[in-house]
């Protein structure tokens, strides 16, 4: 049942508001008629008024296919500047007028759609000008990277707890909000088909890989500071990887899946640097154009060594999955997107095909699970091939989302049903996040003192490392399990505000 509110994006009319954030309001308010129950406060240091940014709405919309929202941005839409540096004492005054006008009875959303150095200034401006707290409810929502490290990310929670309590808090995360990421808990927790088999005792390997063929388009300032570990390392794969691997949670309670995943991440072993493979894309062809690589970038230094590419193995020292290596990998400017985890079962313990008795490895059963696109699963396994001698060749079952089901619902717009809902389960809570980092400085700090940076040509697959390639689970998947060569010699070259 969703209560009325005030929804309060600051940074309304940055990329992300224009991209993600005013359509996914407008879906789930608009769509489900219940759009008297919203209104939205654009709050951003753009000289505009409430017709400006009503404009901006509306092109927002559109260029998001919606072509008829013009009723719901002159009647529920609303504009505050603030200018840099400034309190937020107007912003205050604003919701005071718009909360009497639409008789809301003070629940609020304030939503920072900010660069991460604005968080803790505008965490105590809302603070100061009282906005931590109101007659109905309070939810602040923080986008990622919460922190740049361990330490940051203490600090910003210690900093965020003396002026809301926790469970007022919405860390963002929005791969915890795609369908198929979602869905990990039911393919895993609803079928005893795949979860008897979860552990060490059948599973061999685990491949998380998130490819995409993007660069960083106008991002430089955040990116070269952020690079592939913060932007998508500690967070988006390593909640997938906390997904996949924790342990059942006693219930489907907020607090018992965030134990579980805690829990989890607390047991993952410090991270094996010889095992860490870092790059950085170079000049390339995607697509048929030709790419620039990552240094030629809109406002990249020349000499930037911040990696676009990272794989590493994650041990984790528990009794369901000691001794199976999970393999995180992730790029950018790759061939094609890809985000899928692999779950690599061991081949059987004799081999008595092929003449082969000990060498079973050609057969190996997986689970393809396809988060993007083409989103669904696989299941591969060996068959006979009809007539012939005893001859084996792979095959799939399959369960592919668009068969069966219309379409899926923005990650988005069913982070911000839940934010309005008040359901913290897909949020990420202040020991997950601090777990997280705690596994992640060793590498930032190994990257930031000569750890190799290797370069890859953009619109290919990006380095060699001391395991599997990236191809193995972007691409066809048979065949290529850690077999690949080291990365040559020659490869190194260690030199080589809105959002
Ligand atoms: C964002 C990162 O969080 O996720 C981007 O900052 C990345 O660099 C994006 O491109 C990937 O998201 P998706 O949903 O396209 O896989």
């Amino acid at each position: 049942m969703i209560e009325p509110h005030l929804f309060v994006i600051y940074g309304g009319t940055g990329d992300l508001s224009r991209r993600k954030l005013l359509p996914s309001m407008y879906q789930n308010m608009v769509d489900s008629g219940i759009s008297d129950r919203s209104v939205l406060l654009g709050v951003s240091s753009r000289d505009l008024d409430d017709n400006g940014y009503r404009d901006f709405a509306r092109k927002a919309l559109s260029e998001a296919g919606i072509d008829n929202a013009g009723p719901w941005c002159d009647e529920r839409v609303y504009f505050q500047r603030v200018g840099r540096h400034e309190g937020l004492g107007g912003v205050a005054d604003k919701i005071a007028a718009i909360e009497t006008t639409h008789r809301l009875p003070g629940n609020r959303v304030f939503y920072l759609a900010l660069p991460p150095n604005a968080f803790p200034p505008v965490i105590t401006a809302l603070s100061k000008a009282g906005l931590n707290q109101s007659a109905g409810w309070t939810r602040v929502v923080i986008e990622k990277p919460f922190g740049h490290d361990l330490p940051s990310a203490q600090a910003l929670n210690n900093l965020v707890h003396r002026h809301f309590d926790e469970s007022q808090i919405y860390r963002i995360d929005h791969y915890l909000g795609k369908e198929t990421v979602r869905n990990l808990l039911a393919f895993r927790f609803a079928n005893m088909l795949f979860e008897s088999s979860w552990n060490r005792d059948r599973i061999d390997a685990i491949e998380i890989t998130v490819a995409e063929t993007l660069g960083i388009g106008s991002r430089a300032a955040y990116y070269d500071q952020a690079g592939v570990i913060r932007d998508m390392l500690q967070n988006h794969l390593t909640q997938l990887l906390a997904l996949v691997a924790m342990e059942a949670p006693h219930s489907f309670d907020p607090e018992a899946i965030r134990d579980s995943k805690v829990q989890l991440l607390n047991a993952v072993r410090h991270i094996d640097l010889d095992e860490l493979t870092l790059g950085q894309y170079g000049t390339g062809r995607l697509n048929g154009d030709t790419m620039p690589g990552y240094r030629d970038e809109p406002e990249v230094r020349d000499d930037s060594t911040t990696p676009t590419y990272a794989s590493l193995r994650i041990d984790i020292d528990n009794w369901r999955w000691q001794g199976v290596p999970f393999y995180l990998r992730t790029g950018k400017r790759m061939p094609a997107k890809s985000s899928r985890i692999v779950i690599r079962f061991r081949p059987p313990p004799i081999c008595l095909f092929h003449g082969k008795r000990d060498k079973c490895v050609e057969h190996q059963n997986s689970i393809k699970l396809i988060l993007q696109p083409n989103e669904g699963f696989e299941v591969s396994f060996d068959v006979k091939t009809p007539g012939d001698a005893l001859r084996l060749v792979e095959k799939q079952l399959r369960f592919m989302y668009a068969d069966e089901f219309d379409s899926l619902p923005d990650a988005y717009q069913t982070l911000l049903f839940d934010i309005i809902q008040g359901d913290q389960t897909l949020f990420v809570r202040a020991d997950e996040v601090e777990a997280s980092w705690r596994l992640y400085d060793p590498v930032i700090e190994a990257a930031a003192n000569g750890h190799p940076l290797l370069t890859y040509a953009a619109g290919t697959w990006g380095p060699s490392g001391r395991h599997t390639p990236i191809q193995s689970a972007a691409g066809p998947i048979r065949g290529e399990v850690r077999t690949s060569p080291q990365a040559p010699a020659t490869d190194p070259q260690p030199d080589g505000e809105d959002r």
